[in-house]
């Protein structure tokens, strides 16, 4: 993969600080006894192990994908058993041999992830003492090095989720902000709170020397473990729900992968409204959920019936959000955000939608989101009385809308980001192979 020129000097530069600040963390901090102390050279290779160990143990994150490693853990601890330079001499050898062995990813990403770990480890470090922490094998004073290590951490932090906010933002010419609002999102807290771990690893170092190998690494085995099937729970769970979406619209060849489609476009829009991984999370939930109250047999007759609908099938449409959130709410642990998006998909932004005549904001952000998507894929896919339309046609559609079916913002978005031609090239579209006959587009009902 080539590397983006905007962030070749970027990616060199971190590089240069990595390498930097290791050497000034052993010009300023290093007492170069150290390294014929066989107790401090024991320590940094068990550290070591640790730091590689987590790595190894990389928790999967859920939203995103993202690998979340806990190797943070023993580089922090690091700090305050060996010392600055030791600390960012680990980090690097630990994450040029995560980078080199364990991840498969462009050489240039490898290149600024280990650069800003030891980039992050070199300043808590300095930190650290700076702040008066100290740096000791054999005693921990908690009242002392307590304070100076949570500054210590929040610097890490800092470093770390600026530099990478800093390095998307520029490759996604997005502001860093926002980037880093979006890629943060809870998880800081949670690494936050990971953290204070490594005050638990020093004293459990300073008390028991090399078993702490034994005494952490078997939580940590209990932690992946108990991380890993959440997560396979958490999935099971969502393929599963697509599974019954699937099989459901199945039914008929005009409804088969919308839920899908709608679910991937409001994806795709909530990202471009910078939405924070757990909105997104509600979001392709509830735009892939949102039309299961027409699971009753009764809904399939009405899609395939020629005439004009009678008052009472047209109140079953209209009831088909509340059934939804019926069925939904066996769920359990479904989010409230998720249950209101769906019984509003069908809002409109002027207040004449259903079931409750809401307007304007006071609709759910994702039921607005879900009521632009619908409409786009009932426009694009094939009806038994005519073709796909064409893009120009929606995009004309959506503008006409705009104000009074839609939320004003979310057209606007739509069409200056060119959001109908991802959504066009980007999912796969669905080619009726038998022709039936329905007088509904599914985005009406
Ligand atoms: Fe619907």
């Amino acid at each position: 993969m080539q590397i983006p020129r905007e962030l070749n000097s970027i990616i060199w530069l971190s590089a240069v600080l990595a390498v930097g600040s290791v050497l000034l963390s052993f010009v300023f901090f290093f007492d170069p006894h150290s390294l014929v102390n066989p107790d401090w050279l024991t320590a940094s290779v068990i550290l070591l192990g640790l730091s590689l160990i987590s790595t190894l143990m990389a928790l999967q994150i859920s939203e995103g994908g993202a690998t979340s490693s806990l190797d943070f853990v023993p580089q922090l601890a690091a700090v305050l058993l060996i010392g600055p330079a030791g600390a960012s001499a680990l980090a690097l050898v630990s994450e040029t041999v995560s980078e080199l062995f364990f991840y498969d990813k462009p050489t240039f990403k490898k290149i600024f992830n280990t650069s800003q770990v030891v980039l992050s480890v070199a300043a808590a470090g300095a930190v650290y003492v700076l702040f008066d922490g100290q740096v000791s094998l054999t005693e921990f004073d908690f009242s002392q090095n307590f304070p100076p290590f949570i500054v210590a951490i929040i610097t890490y932090f800092g470093v770390n989720t600026i530099s990478v906010s800093y390095v998307v933002s520029v490759a996604e010419k997005k502001p860093i902000f926002e980037t880093w609002r979006q890629m943060s999102g809870g998880l800081i807290f949670f690494d936050f709170a990971m953290s204070l771990l490594a005050v638990g690893v020093a004293l459990l170092y300073v008390e028991f020397g090399w078993m702490i190998l034994v005494l952490t690494v078997i939580p940590l085995f209990g932690l992946r473990y108990s991380y890993g099937t959440t997560y396979e729970l958490r999935r099971l769970n969502d393929d599963l729900l697509e599974l019954l979406i699937k099989t459901i619209e199945a039914q008929d060849p005009y409804t088969s992968g919308h839920s899908v489609r709608v679910s991937e476009s409001a994806q795709l829009i909530a990202r471009a409204m910078r939405s924070n991984r757990k909105d997104l999370g509600y979001i392709r939930k509830s735009a892939l959920l949102h039309d299961i109250g027409k699971i009753d047999v009764a809904y399939l007759e009405i899609l395939r019936q020629k005439g004009p609908l009678t008052p009472a099938q047209r109140d079953l449409i209209r009831a088909h959000p509340d059934r939804g959130v019926d069925i939904l709410k066996s769920i359990r642990d479904l989010h409230q955000d998720i249950l209101s998006s769906v019984r509003h998909h069908h809002e409109r932004w002027d207040g004449d939608g259903y079931p409750s005549g809401l307007a304007g904001e006071g609709i759910p952000l994702g039921s607005r989101i879900i009521m632009v998507c619908d409409t786009i894929d009932a426009m694009t896919t094939a009806r038994p009385y005519r073709d796909p339309l064409p893009i120009s046609v929606v995009r004309e559609e959506l503008l006409r809308h705009r104000g009074t079916q839609f939320d004003p913002s979310i057209v606007d978005l739509v069409l200056e980001q060119d959001l109908l031609g991802e959504i066009e090239t980007s999912l796969p579209t669905y080619v009726p192979k038998t022709v039936g006959k329905s007088g509904l587009d599914s985005g009406a009902v």
